[in-house]
């Protein structure tokens, strides 16, 4: 006899979106309020363009601290230092301000990032995937959603990319390290290509990027050198809403060395394009 399917756990990436939404759209009108009073910096990571500021520490305490009250058998990781161990499995992989660059400078391309993610080998270059994510940009009001499965949203309307498989008339999007040798790969890598597309953006938030990717406002996105907390939302939005996502090769996820996203097309050839 088949095992009953919980219904708890058949919607439980739904659920999980809308917590996901439901956060990040509150930490996100947070940071853009605190935007308000001026950006108060409170250290440097990478390098001292990588910058953190202190809205990137208490928007990263409040998505904790709500989703510990939510979830509290969870697991969590965030760009500013949260760790916590869960026994359900799944590990939420936040990013409090995705364009902190952008913030700094009142560049209204910021956003915060909040995925439900589960460990799945090969699936992405850290091993997991996400099922559940929301990105929300404050400025534009932009709350993009998707859950495994259950198709990519904007501000609850459906969304989907721009299905172009030509090239030479793309525009695609990318982004930089925060390392001198990162960007002195990257750069060349950006040289090469500009000729052979329709254009080149480079926007600073990665998770943006790829949610103006999912809604058909570029062609394609690709980056070298993105954490987990940069794309885990925003991928799964993308893939929702259409795009393939490749890795460096066919044997590596997509992820740290490489991440490509565009319609099936177009993938394949932006990467090849932007490998050696
Ligand atoms: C950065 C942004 C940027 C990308 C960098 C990321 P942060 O994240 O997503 O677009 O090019 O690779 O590190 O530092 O603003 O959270």
């Amino acid at each position: 006899m088949p095992t009953p399917v919980s219904p708890v756990a058949d919607h439980l990436p739904e659920q999980l979106a809308d917590l996901a939404a439901s956060i990040a759209h509150s930490v996100g009108i947070r940071v853009r309020q605190m935007r308000e009073g001026g950006v108060s910096l409170t250290g440097t990571k990478s390098s001292p363009t990588d910058i953190v500021t202190a809205a990137d520490e208490e928007a990263e305490r409040l998505i904790v601290r709500a989703l510990v009250e939510a979830r509290p058998q969870d697991g969590i990781l965030g760009e500013e230092g949260a760790s916590r161990e869960g026994t359900s499995g799944i590990v939420w992989v936040i990013d409090p301000i995705d364009g902190t660059v952008n913030y700094l400078y009142n560049i209204p391309a910021y956003s915060v990032s909040i995925a439900a993610t589960v460990s799945a080998p090969g699936a992405f270059f850290d091993g997991r995937r996400a099922i559940s994510g929301a990105v929300y940009n404050p400025v534009s009001d932009e709350l993009f959603t998707a859950w495994e499965g259950g198709g990519a949203r904007c501000n609850g309307s459906a969304i989907r990319i721009s299905d172009h498989g030509d090239l030479a008339t793309s525009l695609v999007s990318t982004g930089f390290g925060y390392m001198v040798e990162d960007r002195t790969l990257q750069a060349d890598v950006a040289a090469k290509l500009l000729p052979r597309v329709r254009d080149i953006r480079s926007l600073g938030s990665c998770a943006y990027d790829m949610c103006l990717l999912a809604s058909g406002r570029l062609d394609a996105y690709y980056e070298s050198g993105v954490h987990a907390w940069d794309y885990a939302a925003a991928a799964l939005i993308a893939q929702e809403a259409g795009a393939m996502l490749l890795g460096r090769d066919d044997d590596t996820p997509p992820g740290g060395p490489l991440l490509v996203a565009a319609a099936p097309a177009l993938a394949p050839l932006l990467r090849a394009a932007v490998t050696p």
